[in-house]
Protein backbone atom coordinates (compact mmCIF):
# COMPACT_ATOMS: atom_id res chain seq x y z
CA UNK A 1 0.00 0.00 0.00
CA UNK A 2 1.39 3.56 -0.97
CA UNK A 3 -0.18 6.88 -1.35
CA UNK A 4 -0.85 8.56 -4.62
CA UNK A 5 -1.60 11.96 -5.65
CA UNK A 6 -1.16 14.34 -8.81
CA UNK A 7 -2.92 17.17 -10.12
CA UNK A 8 -3.74 18.70 -13.70
CA UNK A 9 -5.61 22.31 -13.26
CA UNK A 10 -5.49 25.93 -12.79
CA UNK A 11 -2.67 26.29 -10.29
CA UNK A 12 0.91 26.45 -11.41
CA UNK A 13 2.47 25.57 -8.53
CA UNK A 14 1.16 21.75 -9.15
CA UNK A 15 4.84 20.53 -7.10
CA UNK A 16 4.36 21.66 -4.15
CA UNK A 17 0.24 21.12 -4.61
CA UNK A 18 1.61 17.50 -4.80
CA UNK A 19 3.90 17.66 -2.04
CA UNK A 20 1.48 18.95 0.58
CA UNK A 21 -1.67 15.98 -0.98
CA UNK A 22 1.05 13.52 -0.22
CA UNK A 23 1.64 14.98 3.25
CA UNK A 24 -1.78 13.70 4.18
CA UNK A 25 -1.41 10.41 2.58
CA UNK A 26 1.63 9.90 4.37
CA UNK A 27 0.16 7.24 6.71
CA UNK A 28 -0.30 4.72 3.81
CA UNK A 29 3.21 4.66 3.02
CA UNK A 30 6.35 6.39 4.66
CA UNK A 31 9.42 4.92 3.69
CA UNK A 32 10.14 7.10 0.92
CA UNK A 33 8.24 9.76 -1.68
CA UNK A 34 8.96 10.98 -5.46
CA UNK A 35 7.08 13.53 -7.34
CA UNK A 36 7.53 14.18 -11.09
CA UNK A 37 6.53 17.42 -13.54
CA UNK A 38 7.14 18.43 -16.83
CA UNK A 39 9.44 21.41 -16.85
CA UNK A 40 11.32 23.11 -19.25
CA UNK A 41 10.74 20.33 -21.53
CA UNK A 42 11.57 17.90 -19.47
CA UNK A 43 10.63 14.94 -17.05
CA UNK A 44 11.73 16.21 -13.65
CA UNK A 45 11.84 13.69 -11.35
CA UNK A 46 12.88 14.55 -7.09
CA UNK A 47 12.58 11.41 -5.54
CA UNK A 48 14.14 10.51 -1.57
CA UNK A 49 13.92 8.35 1.33
CA UNK A 50 12.35 9.52 4.19
CA UNK A 51 8.98 11.21 5.10
CA UNK A 52 7.64 13.28 2.76
CA UNK A 53 6.49 15.29 6.01
CA UNK A 54 10.09 16.52 6.03
CA UNK A 55 9.78 18.60 3.16
CA UNK A 56 9.30 22.00 3.76
CA UNK A 57 6.51 23.78 2.05
CA UNK A 58 7.18 25.82 -1.23
CA UNK A 59 10.22 23.61 -1.77
CA UNK A 60 9.03 23.50 -5.46
CA UNK A 61 7.98 27.08 -5.71
CA UNK A 62 10.75 28.04 -8.57
CA UNK A 63 9.34 24.67 -10.57
CA UNK A 64 6.25 25.90 -12.44
CA UNK A 65 3.67 23.61 -14.41
CA UNK A 66 0.25 22.68 -14.07
CA UNK A 67 0.10 19.18 -14.23
CA UNK A 68 2.22 16.84 -11.85
CA UNK A 69 2.38 13.38 -10.18
CA UNK A 70 3.55 11.98 -6.89
CA UNK A 71 3.85 8.99 -4.44
CA UNK A 72 4.78 7.93 -0.93
CA UNK A 73 5.69 4.17 -0.22
CA UNK A 74 5.53 2.06 1.45
CA UNK A 75 8.55 -1.14 0.65
CA UNK A 76 7.23 -4.49 -1.04
CA UNK A 77 9.50 -5.17 -3.73
CA UNK A 78 13.19 -3.63 -3.24
CA UNK A 79 14.21 -2.15 -0.50
CA UNK A 80 13.81 1.63 0.34
CA UNK A 81 15.78 3.64 -1.76
CA UNK A 82 16.35 6.70 -3.49
CA UNK A 83 15.99 4.92 -6.77
CA UNK A 84 13.01 2.37 -5.82
CA UNK A 85 11.12 5.45 -4.94
CA UNK A 86 8.40 6.49 -7.06
CA UNK A 87 7.87 7.97 -9.53
CA UNK A 88 9.80 5.84 -12.21
CA UNK A 89 10.73 6.74 -15.77
CA UNK A 90 10.81 4.27 -18.93
CA UNK A 91 14.28 4.40 -20.75
CA UNK A 92 13.94 7.62 -22.44
CA UNK A 93 13.00 9.45 -19.39
CA UNK A 94 9.66 10.89 -21.03
CA UNK A 95 7.32 8.31 -19.65
CA UNK A 96 6.15 8.88 -15.36
CA UNK A 97 4.79 6.62 -13.67
CA UNK A 98 3.19 6.22 -9.62
CA UNK A 99 2.00 2.94 -8.59
CA UNK A 100 0.29 1.50 -5.61
CA UNK A 101 -0.15 -2.40 -5.55
CA UNK A 102 1.35 -5.27 -6.86
CA UNK A 103 2.18 -6.29 -10.27
CA UNK A 104 2.14 -9.99 -9.82
CA UNK A 105 3.79 -10.92 -13.14
CA UNK A 106 6.64 -8.56 -13.16
CA UNK A 107 9.90 -10.64 -13.39
CA UNK A 108 8.61 -12.54 -16.67
CA UNK A 109 8.27 -8.98 -18.30
CA UNK A 110 11.83 -7.90 -16.44
CA UNK A 111 13.18 -11.17 -18.50
CA UNK A 112 11.43 -10.14 -21.23
CA UNK A 113 12.38 -6.48 -21.18
CA UNK A 114 15.94 -7.13 -20.75
CA UNK A 115 17.35 -6.76 -17.20
CA UNK A 116 20.07 -4.43 -18.02
CA UNK A 117 17.83 -1.38 -18.60
CA UNK A 118 16.07 -1.59 -15.47
CA UNK A 119 17.09 1.30 -12.77
CA UNK A 120 15.25 -0.48 -9.84
CA UNK A 121 14.16 -3.08 -8.07
CA UNK A 122 10.58 -2.33 -8.34
CA UNK A 123 7.86 -4.08 -10.19
CA UNK A 124 6.59 -0.75 -11.23
CA UNK A 125 9.45 -0.02 -13.46
CA UNK A 126 8.21 -2.52 -15.75
CA UNK A 127 4.94 -0.58 -15.88
CA UNK A 128 7.14 2.31 -17.50
CA UNK A 129 9.27 0.96 -19.61
CA UNK A 130 6.67 -1.56 -21.58
CA UNK A 131 5.12 1.93 -21.65
CA UNK A 132 7.94 3.40 -23.21
CA UNK A 133 8.29 0.54 -25.39
CA UNK A 134 4.97 0.75 -26.61
CA UNK A 135 4.78 4.49 -27.04
CA UNK A 136 7.54 4.01 -29.70
CA UNK A 137 4.92 2.18 -32.12
CA UNK A 138 1.46 4.05 -30.72
CA UNK A 139 -0.02 6.76 -29.70
CA UNK A 140 0.24 7.68 -25.79
CA UNK A 141 -3.12 6.65 -24.30
CA UNK A 142 -2.75 2.93 -26.71
CA UNK A 143 0.66 1.97 -25.48
CA UNK A 144 -0.77 2.55 -22.12
CA UNK A 145 -3.90 -0.11 -22.66
CA UNK A 146 -1.40 -2.34 -24.42
CA UNK A 147 0.66 -2.11 -21.54
CA UNK A 148 -2.40 -2.54 -18.80
CA UNK A 149 -3.32 -5.56 -20.80
CA UNK A 150 -0.33 -7.62 -20.02
CA UNK A 151 -0.38 -6.45 -16.23
CA UNK A 152 -1.57 -8.99 -13.69
CA UNK A 153 -2.26 -8.02 -9.94
CA UNK A 154 -3.46 -5.17 -8.15
CA UNK A 155 -2.57 -1.41 -8.76
CA UNK A 156 -3.70 1.51 -9.28
CA UNK A 157 -1.45 4.03 -11.71
CA UNK A 158 -1.32 7.45 -12.80
CA UNK A 159 0.89 8.12 -15.84
CA UNK A 160 2.16 11.34 -17.98
CA UNK A 161 4.47 11.69 -20.52
CA UNK A 162 7.00 14.39 -21.76
CA UNK A 163 5.06 16.73 -24.65
CA UNK A 164 1.43 15.47 -23.58
CA UNK A 165 -0.68 17.90 -21.50
CA UNK A 166 -3.07 15.23 -19.76
CA UNK A 167 -2.68 12.17 -16.96
CA UNK A 168 -4.02 8.77 -17.63
CA UNK A 169 -4.70 7.14 -14.33
CA UNK A 170 -6.30 3.30 -13.99
CA UNK A 171 -7.28 0.61 -11.32
CA UNK A 172 -7.34 -2.47 -11.08
CA UNK A 173 -8.15 -3.86 -6.95
CA UNK A 174 -6.35 -0.75 -5.12
CA UNK A 175 -7.79 2.91 -4.86
CA UNK A 176 -8.26 5.62 -7.17
CA UNK A 177 -10.11 8.79 -6.58
CA UNK A 178 -11.03 11.92 -8.60
CA UNK A 179 -11.41 15.14 -7.04
CA UNK A 180 -13.31 17.27 -9.15
CA UNK A 181 -12.28 21.13 -8.31
CA UNK A 182 -12.96 24.04 -10.69
CA UNK A 183 -11.12 23.89 -13.23
CA UNK A 184 -8.75 21.76 -11.66
CA UNK A 185 -8.67 17.65 -11.30
CA UNK A 186 -6.69 15.56 -8.51
CA UNK A 187 -6.32 11.83 -8.34
CA UNK A 188 -5.68 10.52 -5.24
CA UNK A 189 -5.51 6.98 -3.32
CA UNK A 190 -7.73 8.93 -0.34
CA UNK A 191 -9.95 11.70 -0.02
CA UNK A 192 -8.69 13.68 2.79
CA UNK A 193 -5.52 14.29 0.09
CA UNK A 194 -7.71 17.20 -1.59
CA UNK A 195 -10.10 17.61 0.70
CA UNK A 196 -9.79 21.09 1.15
CA UNK A 197 -9.89 21.80 -2.54
CA UNK A 198 -13.26 20.11 -3.05
CA UNK A 199 -15.68 17.80 -1.39
CA UNK A 200 -16.85 16.46 -5.33
CA UNK A 201 -15.94 13.50 -6.23
CA UNK A 202 -15.66 10.64 -8.65
CA UNK A 203 -14.93 6.99 -7.91
CA UNK A 204 -12.90 4.87 -10.34
CA UNK A 205 -14.09 1.42 -10.18
CA UNK A 206 -12.00 -1.60 -11.06
CA UNK A 207 -11.09 -2.04 -14.55
CA UNK A 208 -11.56 1.30 -15.38
CA UNK A 209 -8.94 4.09 -17.32
CA UNK A 210 -9.58 7.82 -16.83
CA UNK A 211 -8.11 10.70 -18.76
CA UNK A 212 -7.76 13.97 -16.89
CA UNK A 213 -6.93 16.54 -19.63
CA UNK A 214 -9.01 20.03 -19.48
CA UNK A 215 -11.92 17.93 -18.77
CA UNK A 216 -12.09 14.37 -17.25
CA UNK A 217 -13.50 11.11 -19.31
CA UNK A 218 -13.92 7.61 -17.86
CA UNK A 219 -13.45 4.77 -19.87
CA UNK A 220 -13.95 0.72 -19.51
CA UNK A 221 -10.74 -1.27 -19.56
CA UNK A 222 -12.75 -4.15 -20.41
CA UNK A 223 -14.83 -3.04 -23.62
CA UNK A 224 -12.97 0.62 -24.20
CA UNK A 225 -16.23 2.39 -24.01
CA UNK A 226 -17.00 5.49 -22.40
CA UNK A 227 -18.55 5.58 -19.13
CA UNK A 228 -20.54 8.01 -17.34
CA UNK A 229 -19.91 8.87 -13.95
CA UNK A 230 -21.98 10.25 -10.79
CA UNK A 231 -20.43 12.93 -8.94
CA UNK A 232 -20.35 12.38 -4.86
CA UNK A 233 -20.35 14.75 -3.05
CA UNK A 234 -18.17 13.93 0.18
CA UNK A 235 -19.86 15.43 3.56
CA UNK A 236 -16.38 15.49 5.72
CA UNK A 237 -14.68 18.73 6.46
CA UNK A 238 -11.63 19.39 5.37
CA UNK A 239 -10.37 20.33 9.67
CA UNK A 240 -11.82 16.56 10.21
CA UNK A 241 -8.81 15.20 8.77
CA UNK A 242 -6.26 17.47 10.43
CA UNK A 243 -4.43 17.32 13.54
CA UNK A 244 -5.51 20.60 14.46
CA UNK A 245 -4.00 21.21 18.40
CA UNK A 246 -3.14 18.05 18.94
CA UNK A 247 0.90 16.21 18.76
CA UNK A 248 -0.73 13.29 16.97
CA UNK A 249 -3.79 11.86 15.26
CA UNK A 250 -4.18 8.92 17.63
CA UNK A 251 -4.41 11.22 20.24
CA UNK A 252 -7.06 13.22 18.28
CA UNK A 253 -8.96 10.58 17.12
CA UNK A 254 -8.58 8.70 20.96
CA UNK A 255 -10.63 12.09 22.50
CA UNK A 256 -12.85 12.18 19.07
CA UNK A 257 -14.62 9.05 20.81
CA UNK A 258 -16.72 11.73 22.76
CA UNK A 259 -19.12 12.20 19.72
CA UNK A 260 -18.25 9.19 17.73
CA UNK A 261 -20.49 6.65 19.19
CA UNK A 262 -22.92 8.81 18.70
CA UNK A 263 -22.52 9.16 15.03
CA UNK A 264 -22.22 5.90 14.90
CA UNK A 265 -26.12 5.06 15.85
CA UNK A 266 -26.96 7.87 12.98
CA UNK A 267 -28.24 4.87 10.71
CA UNK A 268 -31.11 5.08 8.27
CA UNK A 269 -33.90 2.59 10.06
CA UNK A 270 -35.30 1.36 6.50
CA UNK A 271 -31.84 0.46 5.82
CA UNK A 272 -31.11 -1.47 9.60
CA UNK A 273 -34.08 -3.46 8.94
CA UNK A 274 -33.25 -4.43 5.50
CA UNK A 275 -29.72 -5.57 7.17
CA UNK A 276 -31.46 -7.11 9.80
CA UNK A 277 -33.98 -9.09 7.81
CA UNK A 278 -30.70 -10.00 5.21
CA UNK A 279 -29.15 -11.82 8.77
CA UNK A 280 -32.50 -13.38 10.19
CA UNK A 281 -32.91 -14.90 7.08
CA UNK A 282 -29.07 -16.08 6.54
CA UNK A 283 -28.23 -19.56 7.02
CA UNK A 284 -24.91 -19.56 8.22
CA UNK A 285 -23.65 -16.00 9.12
CA UNK A 286 -19.78 -15.47 9.41
CA UNK A 287 -17.93 -12.08 10.47
CA UNK A 288 -14.52 -11.61 9.13
CA UNK A 289 -12.14 -9.01 9.26
CA UNK A 290 -8.25 -8.05 10.06
CA UNK A 291 -6.50 -6.50 13.26
CA UNK A 292 -8.43 -4.71 14.96
CA UNK A 293 -11.57 -4.83 12.54
CA UNK A 294 -10.80 -8.67 13.41
CA UNK A 295 -11.39 -8.67 17.18
CA UNK A 296 -14.02 -6.09 16.64
CA UNK A 297 -15.85 -9.15 14.91
CA UNK A 298 -14.95 -11.36 17.51
CA UNK A 299 -16.57 -9.31 20.05
CA UNK A 300 -19.40 -9.11 18.20
CA UNK A 301 -19.79 -12.72 17.96
CA UNK A 302 -20.46 -12.35 22.01
CA UNK A 303 -22.73 -9.23 21.27
CA UNK A 304 -24.83 -11.38 18.93
CA UNK A 305 -24.53 -14.38 21.14
CA UNK A 306 -25.45 -12.50 24.50
CA UNK A 307 -28.56 -9.58 22.90
CA UNK A 308 -29.69 -11.42 19.94
CA UNK A 309 -29.34 -15.23 20.73
CA UNK A 310 -27.53 -15.71 17.59
CA UNK A 311 -24.79 -17.78 16.57
CA UNK A 312 -21.80 -16.66 14.41
CA UNK A 313 -18.97 -18.01 13.17
CA UNK A 314 -15.70 -15.27 12.85
CA UNK A 315 -12.34 -16.13 10.96
CA UNK A 316 -9.53 -13.43 10.45
CA UNK A 317 -10.24 -12.57 6.71
CA UNK A 318 -6.74 -14.26 5.70
CA UNK A 319 -8.24 -17.27 7.28
CA UNK A 320 -11.55 -17.16 5.69
CA UNK A 321 -11.23 -18.74 2.02
CA UNK A 322 -9.93 -21.98 3.72
CA UNK A 323 -13.53 -22.28 5.07
CA UNK A 324 -15.22 -21.98 1.52
CA UNK A 325 -16.79 -25.36 1.78
CA UNK A 326 -19.14 -24.13 4.46
CA UNK A 327 -20.48 -21.19 2.23
CA UNK A 328 -23.75 -21.66 0.56
CA UNK A 329 -26.11 -19.16 -1.27
CA UNK A 330 -28.20 -18.66 1.96
CA UNK A 331 -24.79 -17.73 3.79
CA UNK A 332 -24.05 -14.34 5.03
CA UNK A 333 -20.56 -12.72 5.49
CA UNK A 334 -19.94 -9.49 7.76
CA UNK A 335 -17.19 -7.65 7.00
CA UNK A 336 -15.85 -4.95 9.19
CA UNK A 337 -13.10 -2.85 7.58
CA UNK A 338 -12.59 0.57 8.72
CA UNK A 339 -10.38 1.81 5.16
CA UNK A 340 -12.76 -0.87 2.76
CA UNK A 341 -9.93 -1.47 1.12
CA UNK A 342 -8.22 -4.70 2.89
CA UNK A 343 -7.27 -6.93 0.77
CA UNK A 344 -7.35 -9.86 2.41
CA UNK A 345 -11.35 -9.40 3.28
CA UNK A 346 -11.92 -8.44 -0.31
CA UNK A 347 -10.18 -11.74 -0.96
CA UNK A 348 -12.92 -13.22 1.31
CA UNK A 349 -15.50 -11.47 0.15
CA UNK A 350 -14.67 -12.90 -3.55
CA UNK A 351 -14.70 -16.48 -2.02
CA UNK A 352 -18.02 -15.89 -0.59
CA UNK A 353 -19.82 -14.50 -3.51
CA UNK A 354 -18.27 -17.25 -5.76
CA UNK A 355 -20.31 -19.46 -3.34
CA UNK A 356 -23.42 -17.35 -4.31
CA UNK A 357 -23.07 -15.85 -0.21
CA UNK A 358 -24.19 -12.65 -0.05
CA UNK A 359 -21.75 -9.97 1.94
CA UNK A 360 -22.99 -7.01 4.35
CA UNK A 361 -20.20 -4.48 5.09
CA UNK A 362 -19.43 -2.08 7.85
CA UNK A 363 -17.28 0.28 6.94
CA UNK A 364 -16.05 3.88 7.50
CA UNK A 365 -14.86 5.06 4.11
CA UNK A 366 -17.79 5.79 2.07
CA UNK A 367 -17.65 4.54 -1.64
CA UNK A 368 -14.43 2.60 -1.03
CA UNK A 369 -14.48 -0.80 -2.94
CA UNK A 370 -15.48 -2.97 0.18
CA UNK A 371 -18.69 -0.76 0.87
CA UNK A 372 -19.14 -1.06 -3.10
CA UNK A 373 -18.85 -4.41 -3.72
CA UNK A 374 -20.86 -5.67 -1.07
CA UNK A 375 -24.57 -6.19 -0.72
CA UNK A 376 -25.85 -4.05 1.92
CA UNK A 377 -23.52 -1.74 3.18
CA UNK A 378 -23.29 0.36 6.67
CA UNK A 379 -21.20 3.27 7.34
CA UNK A 380 -19.66 4.03 10.39
CA UNK A 381 -19.42 7.90 10.32
CA UNK A 382 -16.54 7.99 12.50
CA UNK A 383 -15.08 10.87 10.17
CA UNK A 384 -11.46 10.19 8.49
CA UNK A 385 -9.02 8.17 10.86
CA UNK A 386 -5.66 8.81 9.81
CA UNK A 387 -3.35 7.40 12.86
CA UNK A 388 -2.20 4.10 11.98
CA UNK A 389 -3.46 2.44 14.90
CA UNK A 390 -7.11 2.14 15.02
CA UNK A 391 -9.32 3.65 18.04
CA UNK A 392 -11.85 5.58 17.16
CA UNK A 393 -13.11 3.27 14.21
CA UNK A 394 -13.02 0.61 16.48
CA UNK A 395 -15.86 1.72 19.22
CA UNK A 396 -17.90 3.30 16.30
CA UNK A 397 -17.78 -0.55 14.79
CA UNK A 398 -18.38 -1.99 18.09
CA UNK A 399 -21.17 0.54 18.45
CA UNK A 400 -22.75 -0.69 15.04
CA UNK A 401 -22.07 -4.44 15.80
CA UNK A 402 -23.61 -3.80 19.19
CA UNK A 403 -26.79 -1.87 17.69
CA UNK A 404 -27.12 -4.80 15.26
CA UNK A 405 -27.56 -6.86 17.48
CA UNK A 406 -30.08 -5.01 19.47
CA UNK A 407 -32.45 -4.60 16.11
CA UNK A 408 -32.19 -8.03 15.48
CA UNK A 409 -33.76 -8.75 18.80
CA UNK A 410 -36.56 -6.09 17.77
CA UNK A 411 -35.00 -3.68 20.04
CA UNK A 412 -33.26 -1.52 18.18
CA UNK A 413 -34.67 2.00 19.95
CA UNK A 414 -33.63 0.76 23.50
CA UNK A 415 -30.15 -0.32 21.67
CA UNK A 416 -29.90 3.56 20.53
CA UNK A 417 -30.53 4.30 24.05
CA UNK A 418 -28.24 2.15 25.80
CA UNK A 419 -25.34 3.04 23.16
CA UNK A 420 -25.98 6.90 23.54
CA UNK A 421 -25.56 6.25 27.55
CA UNK A 422 -22.36 4.94 26.56
CA UNK A 423 -21.41 7.93 24.40
CA UNK A 424 -22.05 10.12 27.17
CA UNK A 425 -20.21 8.43 29.67
CA UNK A 426 -17.21 8.16 27.29
CA UNK A 427 -17.87 11.94 27.40
CA UNK A 428 -17.33 12.68 30.74
CA UNK A 429 -14.34 9.47 30.93
CA UNK A 430 -11.87 11.59 28.57
CA UNK A 431 -11.55 14.24 30.75
CA UNK A 432 -8.11 15.91 31.62
CA UNK A 433 -7.49 14.07 35.34
CA UNK A 434 -8.68 10.80 33.62
CA UNK A 435 -5.72 11.31 30.76
CA UNK A 436 -3.53 12.26 33.48
CA UNK A 437 -3.72 9.52 35.11
CA UNK A 438 -3.34 7.28 32.28
CA UNK A 439 0.08 8.77 31.39
CA UNK A 440 1.26 8.35 34.98
CA UNK A 441 0.75 4.74 34.53
CA UNK A 442 2.43 4.77 31.06
CA UNK A 443 5.32 5.95 33.04
CA UNK A 444 5.85 3.42 35.43
CA UNK A 445 5.32 0.74 33.10
CA UNK A 446 7.46 1.97 30.16
CA UNK A 447 10.87 0.49 30.52
CA UNK A 448 8.89 -3.27 30.45
CA UNK A 449 9.88 -5.87 28.29
CA UNK A 450 6.35 -7.58 28.30
CA UNK A 451 2.92 -7.05 28.81
CA UNK A 452 0.17 -9.43 29.71
CA UNK A 453 -3.61 -8.55 29.20
CA UNK A 454 -6.51 -10.97 30.07
CA UNK A 455 -10.23 -10.39 29.59
CA UNK A 456 -12.77 -12.79 29.59
CA UNK A 457 -16.09 -13.30 27.79
CA UNK A 458 -16.98 -10.18 25.65
CA UNK A 459 -14.09 -8.92 27.08
CA UNK A 460 -11.74 -11.34 25.69
CA UNK A 461 -11.16 -10.05 22.23
CA UNK A 462 -10.27 -6.84 23.57
CA UNK A 463 -7.39 -8.60 25.81
CA UNK A 464 -6.38 -9.36 22.12
CA UNK A 465 -6.73 -5.63 20.51
CA UNK A 466 -5.57 -4.60 23.67
CA UNK A 467 -2.08 -6.34 22.78
CA UNK A 468 -2.54 -4.96 19.01
CA UNK A 469 -2.45 -1.37 20.07
CA UNK A 470 0.26 -1.55 22.33
CA UNK A 471 2.23 -3.91 20.44
CA UNK A 472 2.20 -1.46 16.88
CA UNK A 473 2.94 2.01 18.90
CA UNK A 474 5.03 1.10 21.81
CA UNK A 475 7.12 -1.82 20.09
CA UNK A 476 6.76 -3.46 23.48
CA UNK A 477 6.02 -6.98 23.45
CA UNK A 478 2.61 -7.26 24.75
CA UNK A 479 -0.28 -10.66 24.08
CA UNK A 480 -3.68 -10.82 25.42
CA UNK A 481 -5.06 -13.87 26.36
CA UNK A 482 -8.56 -15.46 27.88
CA UNK A 483 -8.24 -15.31 31.84
CA UNK A 484 -8.84 -18.60 32.44
CA UNK A 485 -6.16 -19.80 30.04
CA UNK A 486 -3.68 -18.63 31.76
CA UNK A 487 -2.98 -21.73 34.31
CA UNK A 488 -2.60 -23.35 31.14
CA UNK A 489 0.59 -22.02 29.92
CA UNK A 490 0.79 -18.31 30.10
CA UNK A 491 1.37 -18.01 33.31
CA UNK A 492 4.80 -19.60 33.11
CA UNK A 493 5.83 -15.49 32.04
CA UNK A 494 4.68 -14.25 34.61
CA UNK A 495 7.64 -12.82 37.23
CA UNK A 496 8.37 -9.78 39.93
CA UNK A 497 7.32 -6.81 38.27
CA UNK A 498 5.13 -7.98 35.02
CA UNK A 499 2.78 -5.70 34.36
CA UNK A 500 -0.60 -7.18 33.85
CA UNK A 501 -3.52 -5.56 32.70
CA UNK A 502 -7.23 -6.99 33.61
CA UNK A 503 -10.14 -6.49 32.17
CA UNK A 504 -13.17 -6.67 34.59
CA UNK A 505 -16.42 -5.96 33.97
CA UNK A 506 -19.48 -5.74 35.76
CA UNK A 507 -20.90 -9.30 34.46
CA UNK A 508 -21.45 -12.63 35.72
CA UNK A 509 -17.71 -13.55 35.02
CA UNK A 510 -16.42 -10.43 37.12
CA UNK A 511 -15.79 -13.37 39.62
CA UNK A 512 -13.36 -15.37 37.71
CA UNK A 513 -11.63 -12.80 35.93
CA UNK A 514 -10.37 -11.56 39.87
CA UNK A 515 -9.47 -15.35 40.29
CA UNK A 516 -7.81 -15.20 37.52
CA UNK A 517 -5.89 -11.39 38.52
CA UNK A 518 -5.24 -12.88 41.82
CA UNK A 519 -3.26 -15.73 40.56
CA UNK A 520 -1.12 -13.62 38.49
CA UNK A 521 -0.58 -10.94 41.45
CA UNK A 522 0.79 -14.52 43.51
CA UNK A 523 3.34 -14.99 40.81
CA UNK A 524 4.59 -10.92 41.32
CA UNK A 525 2.71 -9.41 38.47
CA UNK A 526 1.87 -5.92 39.16
CA UNK A 527 -1.87 -5.52 38.13
CA UNK A 528 -3.09 -2.43 36.43
CA UNK A 529 -7.09 -3.06 36.62
CA UNK A 530 -9.70 -1.64 34.09
CA UNK A 531 -12.96 -1.45 35.89
CA UNK A 532 -16.16 -0.16 37.24
CA UNK A 533 -15.24 -0.91 41.06
CA UNK A 534 -12.19 -1.21 42.60
CA UNK A 535 -10.42 -4.36 44.08
CA UNK A 536 -7.52 -5.14 46.66
CA UNK A 537 -5.55 -6.94 43.93
CA UNK A 538 -5.10 -3.82 41.42
CA UNK A 539 -1.53 -1.92 41.96
CA UNK A 540 -3.52 0.41 39.48
CA UNK A 541 -7.19 0.83 38.69
CA UNK A 542 -7.98 2.52 35.81
CA UNK A 543 -12.16 3.43 36.67
CA UNK A 544 -14.54 3.28 33.70
CA UNK A 545 -18.42 3.54 33.62
CA UNK A 546 -20.82 0.56 34.13
CA UNK A 547 -22.22 0.36 30.63
CA UNK A 548 -23.42 -3.50 30.95
CA UNK A 549 -22.91 -5.28 27.81
CA UNK A 550 -21.52 -2.42 26.14
CA UNK A 551 -18.00 -2.68 28.05
CA UNK A 552 -15.74 -3.39 25.36
CA UNK A 553 -16.52 0.25 23.82
CA UNK A 554 -15.18 2.02 27.77
CA UNK A 555 -12.86 -0.41 28.35
CA UNK A 556 -10.66 -0.65 25.39
CA UNK A 557 -10.62 3.38 25.32
CA UNK A 558 -7.71 3.76 28.64
CA UNK A 559 -5.71 0.82 26.60
CA UNK A 560 -6.00 2.92 23.68
CA UNK A 561 -4.36 5.84 25.96
CA UNK A 562 -2.25 3.92 27.72
CA UNK A 563 -0.40 2.84 24.02
CA UNK A 564 -0.26 6.25 23.18
CA UNK A 565 1.77 7.57 26.20
CA UNK A 566 3.88 4.70 25.91
CA UNK A 567 4.64 5.05 22.57
CA UNK A 568 4.93 9.44 23.43
CA UNK A 569 7.21 8.26 26.94
CA UNK A 570 9.39 5.90 24.42
CA UNK A 571 9.94 8.98 21.98
CA UNK A 572 8.73 7.32 18.80
CA UNK A 573 5.79 8.42 16.71
CA UNK A 574 2.71 6.89 17.28
CA UNK A 575 0.78 7.68 13.87
CA UNK A 576 3.73 6.20 11.95
CA UNK A 577 4.86 2.77 13.32
CA UNK A 578 7.73 0.94 11.76
CA UNK A 579 6.93 -1.47 9.18
CA UNK A 580 3.04 -0.66 8.85
CA UNK A 581 1.16 1.81 6.86
CA UNK A 582 -2.73 2.47 7.24
CA UNK A 583 -4.51 0.46 4.83
CA UNK A 584 -3.39 -2.89 3.69
CA UNK A 585 -3.91 -3.39 -0.11
CA UNK A 586 -1.85 -6.64 -0.42
CA UNK A 587 -2.25 -10.03 0.85
O1 LIG B 1 -8.91 -0.84 7.25
P1 LIG B 1 -9.15 -2.09 8.02
O2 LIG B 1 -10.04 -1.91 9.18
O3 LIG B 1 -9.66 -3.22 7.14
O4 LIG B 1 -7.74 -2.54 8.54
C1 LIG B 1 -7.56 -3.76 9.20
C2 LIG B 1 -6.24 -3.80 9.94
O5 LIG B 1 -5.18 -3.67 9.05
C3 LIG B 1 -6.17 -2.71 11.01
O6 LIG B 1 -7.22 -2.80 11.92
C4 LIG B 1 -4.83 -2.81 11.77
O7 LIG B 1 -4.80 -3.96 12.55
C5 LIG B 1 -4.64 -1.54 12.62
N1 LIG B 1 -3.35 -0.95 12.38
C6 LIG B 1 -4.71 -1.79 14.08
O8 LIG B 1 -4.62 -0.63 14.82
Amino acid sequence: MCGIFAYKGKRDTSLDLVVKGLQKLEYRGYDSWGVASEIDDNIFVEKSTGKISEVKEGAFADKKSHMAIGHTRWATHGGVTEENAHPHLDGDGEIAIVHNGIIENFQEIRDELGHGIFKSETDTEVIAQLIGKYRKEMDFKEAVLKTIERLEGRYAIVVMNKGEEFLIAARRGSPLIVGVGEDEYFLASDIPAFLEYTQDVNYLDDNELVVVDGGIEFFSLETGEKIEKRLVNIDWQAESAEKGDYDHYMLKEIMEQKETILRALNQDEDQINTVVEAIKNARGTFFSGCGTAGKVCMTGEYFFAAIADRHVNFQPASEFPIYHHFLRPESLLVTVSQSGETADVLEAMEVAKSKGSKVLSLVNVEGSTISRESDYSLLINAGPEKAVASTKATTSQLALLLLLAYAIKGQLQEGRRHLSEVGSQINDMLNPRFLTYIKEVAEKVKEANDLYIIGKAENYPMALEAAIKIQEVSYIHAQGFPAGELKHGPIALITEGTPCLSIIANDEVKADVINNTIELKSRGAYIIGIAPENNDVFDEWIKVPDVGVASPLVNIIPIQLLAYYLSTLKGLDPDMPRNLAKSVTVK
